[in-house]
């Protein structure tokens, strides 16, 4: 089943008389379940295309389609809502709230949305993410690859559809990058959600269901 589509997406950008294309014209589905790599090199848009697609920017031209329905019919309060219950982030930084332990900052998105945690799947998500002993530390008290795996639980505290992930693995060193993956990989199939991830690491990229390859803002299977 296709979970996001996206028709004719295009992202301008103007620098005085310049007008860059970050996203030119970008036709892609997505299905449930599937992981997505998308590589290129810096500034080719990689970026810019992970945010129309989870929303968090409005396109130029062109449409994106969640779950059969364009996010054109949506109002910014709608679109808030669908980012907060069904897309999942995890960037580059960690983003953690300092003063919060790494059970709080795990909590934090199911206690905005007013929700009672599932605590069953929360357990099960510490569990798999090896952050057990984590978890009434602050972020202070962490290395990074610990960080980002509370940033992870974090990200799938509300089950997410759809995770949307941006270099998560840019700040952190070979080793502890390959086991933030392998362990993003695994709970996304775990838990049946869709992955879509921006790498500049061809070997991070190897490991999806499918590569697609940016190139001045154009988007290539
Ligand atoms: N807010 C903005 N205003 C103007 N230009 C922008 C803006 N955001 C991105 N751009 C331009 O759009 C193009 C694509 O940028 P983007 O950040 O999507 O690239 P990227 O592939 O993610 O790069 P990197 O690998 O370095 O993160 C670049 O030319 C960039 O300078
Ligand atoms: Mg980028």
């Amino acid at each position: 089943m296709t979970i996001l589509e996206c028709k004719n997406l295009t992202k301008e950008y103007y620098s005085g008389e310049n007008v860059v294309k970050a996203v030119d014209n970008a036709n892609l589905t997505f299905e449930q379940g599937e992981f997505t790599a998308i590589t290129g090199p810096s500034g080719s848009g990689k970026s810019t295309l992970l945010h129309l697609l989870s929303s968090l920017e409005n396109p130029t031209s062109g449409e994106v389609i969640y779950n059969g329905e364009s996010l054109k019919k949506y109002n910014d309060n709608q679109l808030s809502i669908l980012r907060r219950r069904r897309f999942g982030f995890v960037f580059q930084a960690y983003n953690l709230v300092q003063e919060l332990t790494g059970m709080e900052n795990i909590l934090l998105p199911v206690m905005l949305d007013k929700k009672k945690p599932d605590e069953g799947y929360i357990e099960k998500l510490v569990d798999v993410l090896g952050i057990a002993d984590r978890l009434s530390h602050l972020p202070s008290a962490m290395s990074g690859g610990q960080q980002q795996r509370i940033a992870i639980a974090r990200a799938l505290a509300n089950k997410p559809a759809i995770l949307f992930a941006d270099e998560p693995t840019g700040n952190l060193d070979g080793k502890s990058g390959r086991e933030v993956l392998s362990l993003l990989k695994y709970v996304s199939a775990e838990f049946g959600i869709t992955l879509i991830l921006v790498t500049h690491d061809l070997g991070v990229a190897e490991q999806a269901d499918r590569v697609l390859t940016m190139r001045d803002g154009v988007c290539k299977n």
